[in-house]
């Protein structure tokens, strides 16, 4: 990839680097038969370089990288890149790791700021230089493709800088990369200091793809980082969710929709995919993004607020700066006290529940009233609404009694209802799905079960475990919840609380 020089949107460069400096984040470690699945679906998503790891770093990290340079690394797939200290075993067990590459890079890196040098190497600045060189010079021998990093350029001198890059391209280097690897410098910083080092190297008659690699410590890896791109940098590094060390990566979601939906820059991201990718990355992690994290976060598309909510029905660009649907997610209205009477009205029109205006005004008051003391609304509680009336224990779970069967776990539950005591017994592949399958032969529903969340209220053994089971049938959605000092019988709880709520809404439509 050339860096092109026209007037045309450019074309930025996605260098992944979820799964070396996203998976050596703290909590974020991923075996090997994972790292190969979010590596398939970058390649999916169309990343241009995958950083599979950090050969010298552990021999599972080596056997993770070959083993993607095999399957990943096709001929139509993305360049393989491994990190390396500017060390020579570094170098050479980066070789050795994708090797079985078609496409490969070797990715080399040392400290250029005068705060690494002195405080972590003890070294002079044209030490730096020669093992820069010196790495380079190696990893020429096995690749053609090297980047080179000046780790902590975002506090490094620049005109030091221009010196490191200019010994790096001299030595071979054709990806130069300039990290602000703690976050420090503000956009226009970025901007300024990014453009000086490409307009230096270029009047030497110079020149290599420029790279950034920006962290997110003051929130601030995604503004420098397209900076840093406006500035002449061709090739963005990244991760799905912005995972990384300490306050994360710039994150990939981010970058590749403000490229797209300011103008700014292609790339060749199939969008459409970054929710798929997002999701497969929390679900192997078992680290979800926060509820208002930009483009993935549950709440990034959703709407609450009745202004918000009206806005959105008129018009959705209103509240949506661009087409949750083109980055496979979707938008969602939610209701609380704040909501709009709009919006509540639709929902009720969704539900099949036309009320009439003196109705939908009393139901709309007490909707307010009663949402107010809930953390979360769902469709039983909306409806409630109606005739401001309790949800009905219908059910009312007793007892469960685990029975231990060759390794297969059998589960006795017993409940009460309006008919008396009953009770079944199921088989699952533990005490909780077991229990929530003789609940289903009890209660003879056909329902869906969307989600099960345990949670603990506090972090000792003695803590109380919190459950919450979101369930639908037709298009009806509720959400049950319990907590209890034992785990189990929260989660027979938290399912009955939810049929409970799908019984309420069938018998008003009944009625
Ligand atoms: O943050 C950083 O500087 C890095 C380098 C290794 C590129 O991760
Ligand atoms: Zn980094």
């Amino acid at each position: 990839m050339k860096q092109e020089e026209n007037n045309e949107i450019p074309r930025a460069i996605i260098f992944d680097t979820t799964l070396r400096d996203g998976e050596q984040s703290s909590g974020f470690h991923m075996l090997p038969e994972e790292k190969l699945q979010i590596a398939k679906q970058l390649s999916k998503l169309g990343v241009d370089i995958i950083e599979a790891g950090f050969a010298i770093s552990s021999p599972g990290d080596f056997e993770s990288i070959n083993q993607i340079a095999k399957e990943v690394g096709t001929p139509d797939g993305p360049i393989i890149c491994s990190l390396a200290r500017a060390v020579e075993e570094d170098v050479e067990a980066a070789a050795k790791a994708i090797e079985p590459a078609h496409k490969k890079r070797i990715h080399t890196f040392i400290a250029t700021s005068q705060i690494h040098i002195e405080g972590k190497f003890k070294k002079t600045k044209e030490w730096v230089i020669e093992q820069a060189v010196k790495a380079i010079k190696k990893a020429k021998t096995y690749v053609d493709d090297v980047q080179f990093s000046c780790e902590d350029f975002g506090r490094t001198d620049k005109d030091y800088t221009v010196e490191v890059v200019t010994e790096a391209i001299n030595a071979g280097a054709t990806t130069i990369n300039l990290p602000d690897t703690v976050g420090w410098l503000t956009p226009s910083e970025c901007y300024e200091k990014v453009k000086y080092v490409i307009e230096k190297i270029r009047e030497k008659g110079l020149d290599a793809i420029f790279s950034v690699h920006n962290h997110n410590d003051f929130g601030m890896g995604t503004a420098t980082s397209i900076e840093a791109f406006k500035a002449g940098a061709r090739q963005i590094e990244c991760t799905i969710n912005g995972i990384g060390e300490r306050a994360g990566n710039t994150s990939m979601e981010e970058i590749v929709a403000i490229l797209k939906e300011r103008n700014i820059g292609k790339t060749n991201i199939n969008t459409q995919l970054i929710g798929e990718s997002s999701k497969l990355l929390s679900k192997i992690t078992k680290i979800y993004p926060q509820p208002n994290k930009a483009i993935v976060g549950k709440n990034a598309f959703a709407h609450e607020a009745g202004i918000h909510q009206h806005g959105v029905q008129q018009e959705k660009k209103t509240y949506e700066t661009m087409n949750p649907e083109d980055y496979g997610v979707k938008s969602i209205i939610t209701f609380g006290p704040r909501s709009g009477r709009n919006a509540l009205k639709s929902k009720f029109e969704s539900l099949n529940i036309n009320l009439t205006e003196d109705q939908f005004q009393t139901a709309s008051t007490n909707f307010i009233n009663k949402s107010d003391k809930l953390k979360e609304v769902d469709d039983a509680d909306i409806i409630s609404s109606i005739n401001n009336s309790e949800i009905p224990i219908h059910h009312e779970f007793i007892s469960y009694h685990p029975i231990h069967n060759n390794g297969n776990y059998e589960v006795e539950v017993k409940i009460k209802t309006q008919d008396g005591e009953k009770s079944e017994t199921s088989s699952g592949n533990g005490q909780v799905d077991a229990g929530i399958k003789a609940i289903k032969k009890l209660i003879q529903k056909n329902i869906e079960l969307q989600d099960f969340k345990v949670s603990s209220e506090s972090p000792g053994s003695d803590s109380k475990g919190i459950t919450k089971i979101t369930i639908s049938k037709n298009s009806w959605k509720v959400v049950g919840k319990s907590q209890d000092n034992d785990v189990v019988t929260s989660s027979f709880k938290a399912f009955i609380d939810a049929i409970n709520r799908i019984n309420f809404i069938e018998n008003y439509f009944k009625n």
